[in-house]
């Protein structure tokens, strides 16, 4: 039997029109990762100048909610320093979202984990460490599920 699920508005004004979606050439850090209970993927880019989070951009091959999320993360990270970026956890966003339906708590995970894996590889290409920050656990290689979402 299948279940509707009730969304706020927000969560409906972000997955209906997403901010911040694309890639930005040449990003500072990126990173993508993949959500382990459905598969569905999300890749992140972060510009990083001075230590501050100038842009950010994110595609992802993943339900409303993913979508839903990785929106309002970018929105919450742009401007931050990049240790204030780290603080951006998965509550936070669906905090900013009025929340999110219980199943869908582990879609937000995506976003939480994209910015970390973004933060790692920007970490790594400038011999830096940034504390607090451990390496992405689900950091994926470009794989062609990804490829045929950007066909
Ligand atoms: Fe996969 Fe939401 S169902 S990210």
């Amino acid at each position: 039997m299948s279940q509707v699920l009730e969304y706020s508005e927000k969560v409906m004004d972000h997955f209906t029109n997403p901010r911040n979606v694309g890639e930005i050439e040449d990003a500072a850090g990126v990173g993508t990762v993949g959500n382990a209970k459905c598969g569905d993927i999300m890749r992140m880019y972060l510009d990083i100048e001075d230590n501050i989070v100038k842009d950010a951009k994110f595609k992802t091959f993943g339900c409303g909610a993913a979508v839903a999320t990785s929106s309002m993360a970018t929105e919450l990270v742009i401007g931050k320093t990049v240790e204030e970026a780290l603080k951006v956890t998965n509550k936070a966003v669906m905090e900013a979202l009025d929340g999110l339906p219980p199943v869908k708590v582990h879609c937000s995970l995506l976003a939480e984990e994209a910015i970390h894996a973004a933060l790692w590889d920007y970490a790594e290409k400038n011999g830096i460490t940034i504390d607090g920050l451990k390496p992405p656990v689900t950091d994926i290689d470009e794989t062609e599920e990804f490829y045929k979402m950007e066909e």
